[in-house]
């Protein structure tokens, strides 16, 4: 209304001006162009003053309302998490200070809405040590105590895949071990010869790169050819093509590398070669391959780094390894992902 005003005040000065003008061109007396032009500015003038009387005989432009899509905001503060310690041990919650956390709604499913959301469906975790631990963190919520003491030993055998299908709800849970992005890669061009995708992917992956080559742009490559591969391979770009609960789709997570205590890593190997510079160094390789939704790619941040960093370094014995609440707090924001994409259905 506000700019309607103005817009209408320039042209009704340009008329009080121009009408007379015009006329005096018509040899009109000098007294008489003043009396027009008074005439007209009285009249135009009390016209602006009734205007907002009459509001409907002016039409306004909408208001550009700068909203965002409520179900995305609500995905960019699912990482909003605080940890407390206490007597206990380490607790999570989302932080209640965060306005998305406050408004969204979130929540820590049980196992049974566990089994509810990930009934029927195939979840492929694939990355380092980090992913086997978000892996175990899964598990626990999904298994019982007893089952997840029976397969303790072979989840922890080092360097190896583990497989398990949960017969109850039909859940099928892979987790490939991937300490290289190249491995990530082949895991997803595997998907594509087999002609066969899972509803979820999790993957992740730096660490190993870190120590044994030290080299960021090298893993900036590597990241880049995932990326590719992914685009190439699998059919990422339906779930953005359809009707979110129209068809299954592929849910692609990332899991973030922990933030590094480097006076606790438990080598002088490790201490020299995994600094904060090379951490941000490879962070920043993480941004420019735009493999994140974030940054514009398909992949959802597991935010490890800022989880971890929140739990503090009381919360990791080994400086790279944290406690189970973090692994736990990363499933629950993945679920929560999951639940608010499908809108309750995978
Ligand atoms: C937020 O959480 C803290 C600690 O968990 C609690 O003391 C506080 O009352 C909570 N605030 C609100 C507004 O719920
Ligand atoms: C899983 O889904 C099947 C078919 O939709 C249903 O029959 C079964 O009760 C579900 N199980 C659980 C534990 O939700
Ligand atoms: C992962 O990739 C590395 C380097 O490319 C390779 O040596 C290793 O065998 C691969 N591991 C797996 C499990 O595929
Ligand atoms: C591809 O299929 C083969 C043979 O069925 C299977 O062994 C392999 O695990 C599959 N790969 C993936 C990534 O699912
Ligand atoms: C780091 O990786 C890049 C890209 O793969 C390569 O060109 C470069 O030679 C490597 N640097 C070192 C010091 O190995």
């Amino acid at each position: 209304m506000f700019f309607g005003a103005v817009q209408l005040g320039i042209m009704a000065a340009c008329v009080v001006l121009f009408v007379p003008m015009g006329m005096a061109g018509w040899h009109l007396s000098r007294n008489k162009v003043l009396f027009f032009s008074g005439a007209l500015f009285i009249t135009l003038a009390v016209c602006i003053h009734l205007i907002p009387y009459f509001p409907s005989f002016f039409p306004q432009t909408p208001p550009v309302l700068f909203q965002q899509d409520p179900g995305n905001s609500c995905i960019s503060s699912l990482n909003d998490v605080a940890f407390r310690s206490d007597s206990d041990g380490f607790s999570w919650n989302w932080d209640n200070s965060s306005s998305g956390s406050y408004y969204c709604d979130f929540q820590k499913l049980g196992r049974a809405d566990v089994s509810d959301l990930l009934n029927g469906s195939w979840v492929v975790v694939a990355g380092d040590s980090q992913a086997r631990l978000f892996m175990v963190a899964l598990l626990e919520l999904v298994l019982g105590a007893d089952e997840m003491e029976s397969i303790h030993d072979d989840l922890f055998k080092r360097h190896s895949d583990y497989h398990i299908v949960v017969e109850e709800i039909g859940l099928k849970l892979d987790f490939l071990w991937s300490p290289y992005v190249t491995n990530l890669t082949n895991v997803v061009t595997e998907f594509k010869r087999n002609h066969t995708y899972p509803d979820v992917l999790v993957m992740g992956s730096g660490l190993w790169h870190m120590l044994h080559f030290t080299n960021y742009s090298d893993y900036g490559v590597s990241l880049q050819l995932l990326r590719d591969s992914l685009f190439r391979s699998l059919p990422v770009s339906r779930k953005y093509d359809m009707e979110p609960d129209s068809a299954r789709a592929l849910h692609l997570f990332w899991i973030g590398m922990p933030t590094l205590i480097n006076g606790l890593l438990n080598t002088e190997e490790k201490r020299v070669k995994m600094t904060r510079e090379m951490c941000d160094a490879y962070d920043l390789e993480l941004y420019k391959s735009k493999l994140l939704r974030r940054d514009g790619g398909s992949l959802l941040l597991l935010d490890v780094e800022m989880l971890s960093s929140k739990c503090g370094a009381d919360c990791s014995s080994d400086g790279m390894h944290y406690n189970d609440v973090v692994y736990e707090a990363s499933v629950h924001v993945m679920l929560n992902a999951l639940l608010i994409e499908s809108h309750q259905k995978l």
